[in-house]
């Protein structure tokens, strides 16, 4: 155990600690690259018009994203617990209320009701495998492509065998503790993904619309650079921004916090968040420039939804040498990439009911599992069965999402950020931290006062 620089003893984990500090960036990393940068960003950015999005989503990565990561992964290494349990531990040592543990409550049930739809996708993917090895892509038409996806979507025997099938795997691991296999997971994984999202992004710079794809991508209307009353984006679509930043950094719901709990006292919290923010982000633009091209060079629709990435990507495989195989590849990859996710969604509830209500990691992995599977089934059929089935924010898939995305992750957001900035004191932040310098009292000023204004303001207009 290591002494801080107050020279009093630090926590131990109650769950053991990572091997070392890249144990844990492999595990962050792999948590926050999954189905949200390459599924979920480019659907919600065709969905929000491109360009302007975008650079909302890159400023609240950067203004509010990183803030609030370092400030879940302080809270959980300094609480050494699962997130409810730190968060009510730290707020009694500042002398502060214990209704600050239900922001980690809030995190339990966000990561819950996420993973119930994230399960859904990635049996998606999983399928997709399978359809790639079989060779239905090879040379299809856009209309083939697109008919294929929804025949596969509208059964849901299929789709919930699919979604059964993730969710088997994913309590598998999760039964058998947090690190084993998923160290070696995300250090082939991320890697072979990036080269597959190269090879592909290759052939959408040939596809003749990369200009296009790129235009809808970065190009924001003057309107809205002059801020001015005309420019398209909505409230609705700068929460959807910022709900996405949470998503795809795994944020606002605890996740990052139970890691931290495992998280050595000598890594530095700065260089590993800025590492998996880089990461992250990195790969959700490349799946943007890889997808917008082919959008428009098939005549799709950027706004299509959730089954963009599964009616373009086949396209472009199929056109490829090798096509067959290396789609296959790239959509196990994926399973992969949701699946190292996945675990991390799960975390937090799993850490919770075996510290609260003393059960072992398989019972509590499988009480917790089964319960999501069972959630899941309502996405499952939302986009068959249940499709004509809409009320508030649409179907049941729609609302899950509307009510994670927009309204869980940023509240939680919000509250830890606040915690971290008001509630822990200059101390306890700076020794986490590892420094009183300049940076840390730029991540003091962003905790304390930008990243809570603007999460509030953009919550505020856009609900109101
Ligand atoms: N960040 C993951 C993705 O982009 O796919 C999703 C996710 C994982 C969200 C873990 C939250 C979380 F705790």
């Amino acid at each position: 155990m290591l002494n801080n620089q107050a020279g009093e003893e630090k926590r131990a984990s109650l769950h053991g600690h990572w091997s070392s500090k890249m144990t844990f960036i492999l595990a962050v990393t792999g948590s926050a690259v999954g189905l949200g940068n390459i599924w979920k960003f480019p659907y919600v950015a065709g969905q929000n018009g491109g360009g302007a999005f975008v650079l909302v989503y890159l400023i609240c990565v950067v203004v509010i994203g990183m803030p609030v990561m370092m400030s879940e992964i302080l809270i959980g290494r300094r609480g050494r617990r699962n997130p409810v349990a730190a968060m009510e531990l730290l707020s009694k040592e500042e002398g502060s209320s214990r209704h600050w543990r239900w922001v980690g409550v809030i995190g339990v049930f966000a990561g819950i009701l996420i993973l119930s739809y994230y399960s859904v996708i990635a049996g998606w993917t999983l399928g997709y495998a399978v359809k790639s090895a079989s060779g239905v892509f090879v040379g299809a038409s856009a209309e083939a492509v697109s008919a294929e996806y929804q025949n596969f979507v509208s059964d849901w025997r299929i789709t919930g065998f699919c979604h059964t099938l993730f969710m088997a795997l994913t309590i598998f691991f999760v039964a058998r503790g947090v690190e084993r296999g998923l160290e070696q997971a995300v250090r082939f994984m991320v890697p072979a993904l990036l080269i597959l999202m190269l090879a592909l992004l290759g052939y959408s710079i040939n596809s003749g619309y990369f200009a296009q794809g790129l235009s809808f991508m970065f190009s924001v209307p003057e309107s809205c650079m002059a801020l001015a009353p005309e420019c398209p984006l909505t409230w609705d679509s700068v929460l959807a921004a910022l709900g996405q930043a949470f998503f795809t950094l795994s944020i606002g719901m605890g996740c990052i916090m139970a890691y931290g709990a495992y998280l050595p006292d000598e890594t530095s919290i700065t260089s590993t968040s800025s590492a998996v923010v880089i990461a992250d982000t990195g790969i959700a633009i490349l799946a943007g420039l890889t997808i917008f091209p082919l959008v428009f060079a098939n005549g799709l629709d950027p706004a299509d939804g959730p089954g963009l990435v599964f009616q373009t990507l086949p396209l472009a495989f199929g056109q490829m040498a090798g096509g067959i195989f290396f789609s296959t590849i790239f959509f196990i990859l994926l399973s992969f990439a949701a699946w190292t996710s996945a675990i991390a969604l799960i975390e937090p509830a799993v850490a919770w009911v075996v510290e609260r209500f003393s059960k072992t990691r398989a019972q509590a992995s499988l009480l917790i599992g089964i319960l999501i599977w069972f959630i899941g089934f309502g996405s499952v059929l939302s986009f068959n069965a249940l499709a004509n089935m809409e009320f508030l924010a649409g179907t049941i898939f729609d609302n899950v999402n509307y009510l994670t995305d927009k309204i869980m992750l940023p509240l939680a957001g919000l509250l830890i950020i606040l915690f971290a900035g008001w509630v822990m004191s200059r101390n306890s932040t700076a020794d986490e931290l590892g420094s009183t310098g300049r940076l840390y009292n730029f991540w003091r000023l962003l905790a304390r006062f930008i990243a809570p204004i603007g999460i509030l303001f953009v919550l505020a207009n856009a609900i109101t």
